[in-house]
């Protein structure tokens, strides 16, 4: 029989992570919200939104406030059921971004934050988005950057696994993890599904942690695919992983405490008329 899937995988981190998502990765991917309001604009009156990959719904919340008819879509029931527990007055669907459960054009605007990275097909996630878009209606879009980009939390992490273990692991195929932080493949792949007028900006975000260690709380608790690739090292190297982090994130101490680089991309795009 086949093993599980990467979105099987996925499926069932997030589930897992749901209920404490807000006291951890919530509060990095949150600082991105501010940025993606100021793209979407003040006076969202009478417009349809979705939020692909809404987690606990908070963005979802946030463009309602703004006058928007917003609803939000993740694939875990768990995180919908935090979302509906904390915003009960907004609409939040249980589905795939791959396959969304949305007639055409359905949308002024749709946005999926930090979701790109955890399909199996991204590609596919973006025509999704296209299809269940008006003509003139846009795409926001964030995703972490790498170590090619920028060093922070994710190059401490990645080449700490490079260094100590391997990426060679028997998971399923997945997408590579930094891809859309990438402002030229960002573009490149928006442009393929047909969006126009598309801009990138990237997002100065850091998380301040009050421990070196509280870098792995934050893996275990509230990451799906490096939670993943730690769990199938070898004990010794998955200890020699664990160590290095802890040691590496400490480069990022001012002397006020941790300020560490999380930066991330924003991509705004737009559907032809
Ligand atoms: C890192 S969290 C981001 C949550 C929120 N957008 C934020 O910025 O805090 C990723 C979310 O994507 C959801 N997700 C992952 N793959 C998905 C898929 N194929 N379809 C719908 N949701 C998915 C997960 O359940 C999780 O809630």
């Amino acid at each position: 029989m086949a093993g599980p899937t990467f979105k099987d995988l996925e499926h069932e981190g997030w589930q897992n992570r749901a209920a404490h998502y807000d006291d951890w990765f919530g509060q990095i991917s949150s600082q991105a919200f501010p940025f993606v309001l100021d793209a979407a604009g003040s006076d969202l009156s009478g417009l349809d939104t979705l939020d692909i990959c809404c987690g606990p719904g908070h963005l979802v919340a946030l463009l309602a406030e703004r006058g928007a008819h917003a609803s939000g879509l993740d694939f875990a029931g768990e995180m919908i059921r935090v979302a509906l527990a904390q915003h009960p007055e907004q609409d939040f669907d249980q589905g795939d971004a791959e396959d969304l459960p949305y007639e055409n054009a359905r949308f002024d605007l749709v946005s999926c934050c930090f979701g790109l990275l955890h399909f199996h097909d991204p590609d596919n996630a973006i025509a999704e988005a296209f299809r269940v878009l008006r003509h003139g209606g846009r795409y926001i879009v964030t995703a972490w950057q790498g170590p090619e980009e920028a060093a922070g939390l994710v190059s401490v992490m990645m080449e700490a696994i490079q260094d100590f273990g391997t990426l060679d692991l028997p998971l399923p195929p997945a997408p590579p993890l930094p891809r859309f932080g990438k402002p030229d493949e960002t573009h490149r792949s928006l442009a393929a599904q047909g969006f126009m007028d598309i801009e990138t900006q990237v997002l100065p975000i850091t998380w301040r942690p009050d421990r070196p260690e509280a870098v792995l709380d934050m893996i275990e608790h509230g990451m799906v695919r490096t939670t993943m690739m730690m769990a199938h090292q070898e004990d010794a190297a998955r200890d020699a992983i664990r160590a290095a982090i802890v040691e590496r994130v400490q480069a990022f101490d001012t002397g006020d405490g941790l300020k560490i680089p999380v930066p991330a991309l924003m991509a705004v795009a737009r559907k032809p008329d």
